[in-house]
């Protein structure tokens, strides 16, 4: 990629520029924030590590949202984060406010982008950038499974005590507590998790997993998750950049998948040069046909 945009520079923003940067997965990146100077500065300090890791990464910040002129792909990690206590839901009115001045910036400075959504809630935000924008569903998308699933996966491996490499999960529905962990398609090189664990254990993973965000957040107190969304993103961003036609879950505006329409929320995809080039359906059991409606109704809820 020629472009990258992070619109957001907390956190979750500057930890992932430093892995973009670092990765060079596009020869320039921009850094768009509310206050210019600590936005440049943000930017200058990741530039100043590029001897140490050897990168060619351009890295610039301010906040004229001119700087993101022909990005290919608009990252948006801007506005609040949750306190302990706080569902992801309760910050919609807020973050939704902020992305709505942001959209307006994209439209005319990065029409042609791919647009990833981070900030929470971030089904309900995905679902406005693509109605706001107008695009195509493929060039909209949010992060949720891989964050949810890297979450289960760490899980499985200190309960099961093998190697993290090994383990695949699926994560999919809503980023909230609703979210559905499909045990059944978790496993170890293949071979499913009920080998190892009994079903008491894969009932408290999957709680585990849908209060992962909540636990990080209690324990740091004034700050969410940003090291492992941000690791998340880069694994995204690398599939776009790539064009490594991963499959990943990720939120995704549906169109009669999983019988569900005008809605985004997670489910495994197809990810490569432009976007979500797929949205990959699953037959799913009775039980987990019911788990997915039931996380449907509560994005949709938030939706309206
Ligand atoms: C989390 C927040 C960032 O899951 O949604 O950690």
């Amino acid at each position: 990629m020629k472009k990258i945009t992070i619109v957001g520079p907390g956190r979750v923003g500057e930890s992932t520029a430093q892995i973009i940067a670092k990765s060079e997965f596009c020869r320039e990146l921009v850094l768009l924030g509310i206050e210019d100077g600590l936005t440049r500065g943000i930017a200058l300090d990741i530039q100043e590590t590029a001897p140490l890791f050897r990168f060619d990464t351009s890295v610039t910040g301010g906040d004229d949202p001119a700087a993101m002129t022909d990005s290919d792909l608009v990252i948006f990690t801007a506005g609040l984060p949750r306190k302990p206590g706080m569902s992801r839901d309760e910050l919609a009115e807020v973050n939704l406010a902020i992305l709505r001045t942001v959209i307006d910036d994209v439209l005319k400075y990065a029409p042609n982008a791919i647009l990833l959504l981070v900030t929470n809630p971030v089904d309900i935000l995905t679902y406005y950038a693509w109605r706001w924008t107008g695009w195509p569903r493929k060039r909209i998308l949010g992060l949720s499974g891989v964050l949810d699933g890297g979450r289960m996966a760490s899980f499985i491996a200190k309960e099961t005590g093998f190697s993290v490499k090994d383990i695949n999960t699926l994560v999919i529905g809503g980023h909230g507590d609703a979210m559905l962990p499909l045990t059944r398609y978790a496993c170890i090189n293949g071979i499913p998790i009920d080998q190892f664990l009994d079903e008491d254990a894969i009932k408290k993973l999957v709680e585990h997993t849908r209060k992962g965000g909540a636990e990080i957040l209690a324990l740091k107190e004034t700050s969410s998750a940003y090291d492992s969304p941000a690791a998340c993103i880069a694994a995204m961003v690398d599939a776009i950049a790539l064009n490594r036609q991963r499959i990943l879950p990720c939120v995704a505006i549906l169109d009669g998948e999983y019988g569900e329409s005008n809605i985004a929320m997670g489910v495994p995809v197809l990810l490569a040069r432009d976007g979500v080039e797929r949205v990959i359906e699953l037959p799913l059991t009775q039980d987990e046909k019911q788990a997915l409606a039931a996380s449907a109704a509560a994005v949709r809820k938030n939706i309206k």
